[in-house]
């Protein structure tokens, strides 16, 4: 039994994620980065764990070509999903909109760990908007984003069996 977790992130959030969930998993587990994919063996996995950010709605477009890719591959792997974004509620939504039905169908779990928004690792645009949700969220009296680290020991009990 082997685990690959494969992820994309944009400032670290969904890496630090990964990093967590792999201590936590009983068996061998490689945590991969998917834009350092291109060498990785599919064949020596038993389990893989695919973790993205969600950015206006859109999984990392890396992993979502990595996944479009392997979909066949796949099929006869154990498969699971967590997805790091600001707006929990919305997670499901996003998996739907972005990864393959036959995968979401047969995954064995799929978390939220909620999100991260350091603005002072941000190039501006991403800034800007962040400000401009955090006020909006300020305003309608909803939580600021934050990380919900219990769904990581959720993903990985699943995981573990
Ligand atoms: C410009 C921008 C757009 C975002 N768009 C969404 C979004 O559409 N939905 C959501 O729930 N979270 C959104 N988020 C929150 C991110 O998904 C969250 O900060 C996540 O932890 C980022 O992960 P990363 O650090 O691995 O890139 C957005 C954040 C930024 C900065």
């Amino acid at each position: 039994m082997k685990n690959l977790i494969l992820y994309g992130t944009t400032y670290g959030c969904t890496e630090f994620c990964a990093n967590e969930l792999k201590k936590k998993l009983n068996a061998p587990t490689d945590c991969v980065n998917v834009s350092q994919a291109a060498g990785v063996e599919l064949n020596a996995y038993d389990t893989i764990i695919l973790g993205s950010p969600v950015y206006m709605g859109q999984m990392d477009k890396h992993l979502k070509a990595w996944v479009n890719e392997h979909e066949q591959a796949l099929q006869s792997k154990r498969v699971a999903f967590f997805v790091c974004c600001g707006f929990p509620e919305m997670a499901q939504k996003h998996l739907e909109a972005n990864m393959p039905k036959s995968l979401l169908n047969k995954a064995i779990a799929a978390e939220c760990f909620g999100g991260k928004m350091d603005i002072s690792k941000m190039k501006f645009l991403h800034r800007l908007i962040t400000k401009m949700v955090a006020k909006a969220a300020e305003e309608e009296g909803k939580q600021q984003p934050q990380m919900i680290l219990e769904n990581i020991d959720k993903l990985a009990r699943a995981i573990n069996g």
